[in-house]
């Protein structure tokens, strides 16, 4: 049978592809991993479903039991939240797939940083102001960073950034990022987004760990750059009336006059 890997979402039940939901739905087996995907989205597994938290699990656990519902013959579907290409833990569990000769699928999901954009209203990339969004961390108990992926070195390019694993680390992030960002530079850390107790608190470098007052602990990211000013005009010129484009050609001389591709 198969294991369906399948990106959660950030947690709203209804931030699933199709492609998941169904597959989440037509699998009598699921192993989710609860310490960020909520149950409101297990109502998507059948009836009489096996729902298998596997926070408190090692790794040989999970496999085991993955193991054994293949050999029963039965469907898996494996949820992880946000999406599977970003500290999912995928990787690993499909590596021990491939050996033991199991098959699998991989579905994406809404990732954490998308539904937190989305709370916030705002475009994470502005002509001008902000063109890279980076995905990053600070360094766990279970995870080092390597070298050249520190804060400081993100933030010497001032690309958007996008920090997740790190509420429980503000004080060391604003430190590391000051230098380059400055004390006005806008921050948003957002909780749970898409959760029923989704929270937002908007603030600036200097002002953000006050903000927060410690009262976030997990599952929140934190988003920094110029592009969450709430006052800026920077517009794409791909919608300008003036820009000649292969879909609006501006002139019978334009280059794209003539419709062809
Ligand atoms: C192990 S990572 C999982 C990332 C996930 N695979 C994704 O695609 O976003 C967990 C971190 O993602 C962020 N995160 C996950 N879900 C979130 C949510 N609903 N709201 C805000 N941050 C979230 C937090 O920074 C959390 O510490």
């Amino acid at each position: 049978m198969t294991v369906h890997f399948i990106g959660a979402g950030p947690g709203a039940p209804d931030l699933l592809t199709l492609r998941g939901r169904d597959l989440i739905a037509s699998s009598p087996v699921c192993l989710y991993a609860g310490s960020l995907v909520p149950e409101a989205v297990l109502g998507h597994c059948p009836p009489g479903a096996r729902i298998v938290n596997t926070a408190p699990m090692a790794l040989d656990d999970i496999i085991t039991t993955i193991r054994e519902a293949h050999e029963a013959g039965h469907d898996i579907a494996r949820l992880h939240s946000g999406d599977l290409s970003v500290w999912s833990a995928m990787g690993e569990q499909l590596r021990r797939l491939r050996a033991l000769d199991i098959p699998f699928t991989v579905t994406p999901g809404v990732p954490a940083f998308a539904a937190a954009a989305a709370a916030l209203e705002a475009e994470l990339t502005l002509p001008t102001i902000g063109q890279s969004l980076v995905l990053t961390r600070t360094p766990g108990r279970a995870s080092s960073m390597p070298a050249n992926e520190s804060l400081t070195r993100f933030a010497a390019t001032g690309a958007t950034l996008a920090i997740h694993l790190s509420v429980h680390n503000l004080a060391k992030v604003v430190a590391d990022l000051l230098p380059d960002y400055g004390g006005d530079c806008p921050v948003a850390v957002v909780y749970r987004a898409s959760w029923p107790d989704e929270r937002i608190v908007r603030a600036t470098l200097s002002t953000i760990e006050d903000a927060l007052a410690g009262s976030m602990e997990r599952t929140a990211l934190i988003l920094v750059g110029r592009v969450l000013d709430s006052d800026s005009t920077a517009e794409s010129s791909l919608y300008a009336a003036s820009y000649d484009r292969r879909f609006r050609p501006q002139t019978a001389g334009s280059r794209f006059a003539g419709g062809d591709e």
